[in-house]
């Protein structure tokens, strides 16, 4: 192994009694693409945190050696100016200034002590075409879709000198060829001698990507491996602490009446060369897992929001719930019949910030916890607990902000949320989206209770070993209309694959 550039020594952190990291030892050699890894709350981020000057020095134990000499980064400015730069889980961007504002936020080029916005907008649309993004620089983010925000994160990241870059989770909203072009760019970043920390939840990611690998587990450093010295399975045991054989706990059930019944369902925007939604017709039991795959623009969030009385145009079709005919205009009306819907995004549709884990939970279920129009704190703070004990959220406290919640934790937040309205019908918009394995089993396990207790769940998925692991049946679906709809026993990637593009099967 080459000289390490960075070794992060005996790093402790607490935050109000929680060990969110317990004497790490982190070192990475210079010009790998380093992975790292662990469960939600595994203190992966925080670790990185420390490193890019977020904490400062004299806020963590412990030493950072880097490039051989003791850092001791006072703010997130001295690490970059040591060529340092991360790109964080959660997006950055200020939503009121264009792309090119953003990337050169606070770095402005300028000429005679005026911003020189014709040379800003020359070195953003330059680095836009390395990471191969259309979308001009003078764009605002506000109009952006997520994985666009991403990559002008890293667009962003890039905009200095860099030496050591860090990714933290930088795919979980990307599409597909967002993401061979992100891989593409940290291969040749690092033929360029570049060194990456990056962090994911996706094990065939980290596989491809990392020379060599290291594991988290509870704050503490479980173990490093060079990548053709470990596999996928012996990860995931570092991670969790034990063997999953078991990783989708799918069993037979019976399903009972239709909870959701759709007859062509079609969704008009006017400005779209197609109908976002055309003529979706299919039907929903009680107790069943429906899947819905396809490929990313495909319209499943569209028929998620459509359902749920946010459809993004004009809507004309049939809805029944329980066989009623229903008119759903708004979130509220979903609600009052019993549907209850996980968007894929939990920080632009989902969680709010400022309010505590507790209320986060609680949001949606008011009526539960209000005798009148009098909130009752006891029973609010009640059924709280119930539904972060089911979910096990992982927090010291239930009174602290949402935000101070890992990533997966969060996810779990808004799940409990709409478990708490006791819905009939949930419908999943990328379950387990950014949650480690073993969050992801304890999601899958609650799902398949859940189900048996009558539920019925539409889940919409973009990992195909999941759809193919939990669903009864599956609907594929392809530029807004249903392209088929396969059997479990049927189902097979190659299949579904085959409906969601309309490429034909190899022979
Ligand atoms: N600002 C904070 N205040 C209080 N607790 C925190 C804060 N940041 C992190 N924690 C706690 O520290 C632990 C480690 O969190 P961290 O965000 O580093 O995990 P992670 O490995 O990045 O998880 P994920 O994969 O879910 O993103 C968790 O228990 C988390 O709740
Ligand atoms: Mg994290």
């Amino acid at each position: 192994m080459s000289t390490p550039i960075l070794e992060m020594r005996d790093i402790s952190k607490d935050f109000d009694g929680v060990h969110a990291l317990s004497h790490v030892n982190f070192s990475v050699a210079e010009g790998e693409i380093h992975a790292l890894v662990g469960e939600n709350g595994a203190g992966k981020s925080t670790l990185m945190k420390i490193l890019s000057g977020v904490y400062p020095h004299g806020s963590y134990g412990g030493g950072i050696h880097y490039r051989g000499q003791e850092a001791r980064f006072a703010d997130t400015r001295a690490a970059q100016d040591s060529g340092i730069a991360i790109i964080h889980q959660e997006l950055n961007l200020v939503s009121g200034m264009t792309v090119a504002e953003n990337i050169f936020l606070g770095r402005e080029p300028n000429r005679f002590g005026w911003v020189d916005w014709r040379r800003m907008r020359a070195e953003a649309r330059a680095l836009l075409d390395r990471l191969g993004l259309d979308f001009p620089p003078e764009t605002p983010v506000s109009s952006l879709s997520v994985g666009q925000c991403q990559m002008t994160e890293i667009a962003k990241a890039l905009s200095q000198k860099v030496d050591l870059l860090i990714l933290d989770e930088p795919t979980s909203a990307l599409t597909d060829p967002e993401i061979e072009r992100l891989f593409e760019l940290l291969f040749q970043l690092r033929s360029q001698g570049v060194t990456s920390i990056y962090i994911s939840h996706k094990l065939e990611e980290v596989f491809r990507l990392a020379d060599t690998i290291t594991v988290l587990r509870d704050g503490r450093a479980v173990g490093t491996w060079a990548r053709d010295e470990t596999d996928p399975r012996r990860v995931v045991a570092a991670m969790v602490g034990r063997d999953i054989s078991d990783l989708f706990p799918w069993q037979t059930r019976s399903a009972g009446d239709p909870a959701l019944e759709v007859e062509g369902l079609t969704v008009t925007d006017p400005s779209a060369h197609r109908p976002i939604l055309d003529n979706i017709s299919f039907a929903l039991r009680a107790g069943e897992i429906l899947g819905v795959a396809g490929l990313m623009g495909a319209g499943r969030t569209e028929l998620a929001g459509s359902l749920f009385g946010v459809p993004p145009g004009k809507l004309v079709g049939k809805v029944r719930v329980n066989g009623a005919p229903v008119e759903i205009r708004h979130p509220l009306d979903a609600i009052r019949r019993g549907i209850a819907l996980l968007t894929e995004d939990r920080k632009q549709s989902g969680l709010l910030f400022n309010l505590s884990i507790a209320k986060n939970i609680t949001l949606a279920a008011l009526d539960r916890v209000a005798s009148g129009p009098m909130l009752n704190p006891a029973s609010e703070r009640a059924l709280a607990a119930d539904y972060a004990g089911r979910l096990t959220v992982k927090s010291a406290n239930l009174a602290n902000l949402v935000g101070t919640l890992s990533g997966g934790n969060q996810q779990k937040v808004l799940l409990a949320r709409w478990l708490a309205t006791e819905p009939r019908i949930l419908i999943l918009d990328e379950p387990t989206r950014g949650i480690d394995v073993g969050a992801k089993v304890e999601i899958y396990r609650l799902m398949i209770e859940l189900a048996r207790a009558g539920l019925a769940i539409l889940m919409i998925s973009s990992e195909l070993p999941e759809v193919l692991g939990m669903s009864d049946r599956i609907l594929v679906m392809r530029e807004g209309r249903i392209a088929g709809e396969l059997s479990r026993e049927a189902a097979s990637e190659e299949e579904v694959m085959h409906l969601a593009t309309g490429v034909a099967k190899a022979a």
